[in-house]
């Protein structure tokens, strides 16, 4: 959810870990959603017409729930009822909460609308789980592999220590930059793509001249190096004037896949940090990914924590190893804020 908020700009009504709302007026509608489209995390976005939080786990309650609304926008149309449960609740069957939410929407439209299970005009969908339920009119459910095409697969040049793009567009949409944006571990330049991608100005550094000349082979491959710049350059000691990025994502090596080159871990991490700070203008944000779990030196699991607002999400790689993205954002201030 904070990706979507960051996105935005918007802050949600968190009705559980998984499902939120957002306020927005009617002609703000189609801007909103294009900017949900790019959110990685995000399934589903309805126009929500009634929501619960502690739903009960009879079927009854979701037929209330759903005839609590009126359903204006079924009117006149063809509908099917879809339902998702989080987390296998509630026990009562899809099909049997399909049948009575749609009896529910029916029954409040007058009859003025038809159930069409193979070729509805519109889905109304009920979600649900054990802290909350919502019930509305799907309006968006983007493709999972919309992000694929910029994949490893598909790139000129790759390297084992790659991220994958979604992961990539998680850094930057959190970052949530609206002007110019550093990768100061490009690699391949997975951040730096999807950043263009995003409309981003974005400029990459390297301080393997293999790895940033690759980037750039895909970056014009992908046809983002319009707007985008690399270098090969020391992170430690990035070649640019104070105050001159609005974020800066990284995704620093940590000696297993990436090579740190010969430099010690913590200090290449310390330094991101105040390289960072000097380099963002005063309100920009800090997106970086570090590794968690065996064989990882403990001291990396402390890098940031003495910052105020640091923010750690966690993301699954495998058994021996969880990648955790952590954000701090207005960089700058969390500093000046540390005792
Ligand atoms: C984990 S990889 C980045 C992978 C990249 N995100 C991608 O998707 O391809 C880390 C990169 O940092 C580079 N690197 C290591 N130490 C560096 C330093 N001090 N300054 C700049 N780059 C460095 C490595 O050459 C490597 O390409």
């Amino acid at each position: 959810m904070r990706e979507v908020e960051r996105v935005t700009g918007r802050e949600l009504l968190r009705l559980g870990s998984r499902i939120g709302l957002m306020a927005v007026e009617l002609g703000e509608v189609r801007s909103v959603i294009a900017l949900l489209y790019e959110c990685v995390l995000l399934q589903e976005v309805l126009l929500a017409k009634a929501w619960a939080t502690n739903p009960r786990p009879d079927v009854e309650f979701y037929r209330e729930l759903a005839a609590s609304s009126e359903w204006s926008e079924v009117e006149g149309r063809s509908f099917a009822v879809r339902v998702r449960k989080l987390g296998g609740f509630p026990p009562a069957s899809s099909i049997e909460l399909a049948a009575r939410v749609g009896d529910a929407v029916y029954d409040a439209c007058g009859g003025r609308c038809r159930i069409d299970l193979s070729k509805p005009e519109l889905i109304v969908k009920l979600v649900a789980s054990a802290e909350a339920a919502v019930v509305g009119v799907l309006l968006l459910k983007p493709r999972g592999d919309r992000f694929r095409l910029r994949s490893s697969r598909f790139k000129p040049f790759t390297h084992p220590a790659s991220l994958t793009p979604e992961d990539a567009r998680i850094l930057v949409n959190l970052a949530a930059a609206d002007g110019r944006i550093l990768d100061p571990f490009c690699g391949t330049g997975s951040i730096l793509a999807e950043a263009v991608a995003r409309g981003l100005e974005a400029v990459g550094v390297d301080l393997d001249e293999e790895m940033a000349r690759g980037a750039w082979r895909n970056l014009k491959h992908f046809s983002c190096d319009a707007l985008c710049d690399v270098l090969v350059s020391d992170a430690r000691m990035l070649p640019f004037r104070e105050s001159c990025f609005d974020a800066v994502a990284a995704d620093p090596p940590y000696g297993r896949l990436a090579p740190t080159h010969g430099l010690e871990l913590n200090s290449v991490y310390e330094r991101l940090i105040s390289e960072s700070a000097r380099v963002l203008r005063d309100r920009g944000s800090l997106v970086f990914i570090k590794p968690e779990g065996s064989g990882v030196p403990r001291s990396l699991e402390k890098v940031g924590e003495g910052l105020k607002h640091l923010e750690r999400y966690p993301v699954y790689v495998h058994s021996g190893l969880t990648r955790v993205i952590c954000l701090v954002p207005r960089l700058r201030a969390a500093i000046r804020r540390t005792p």
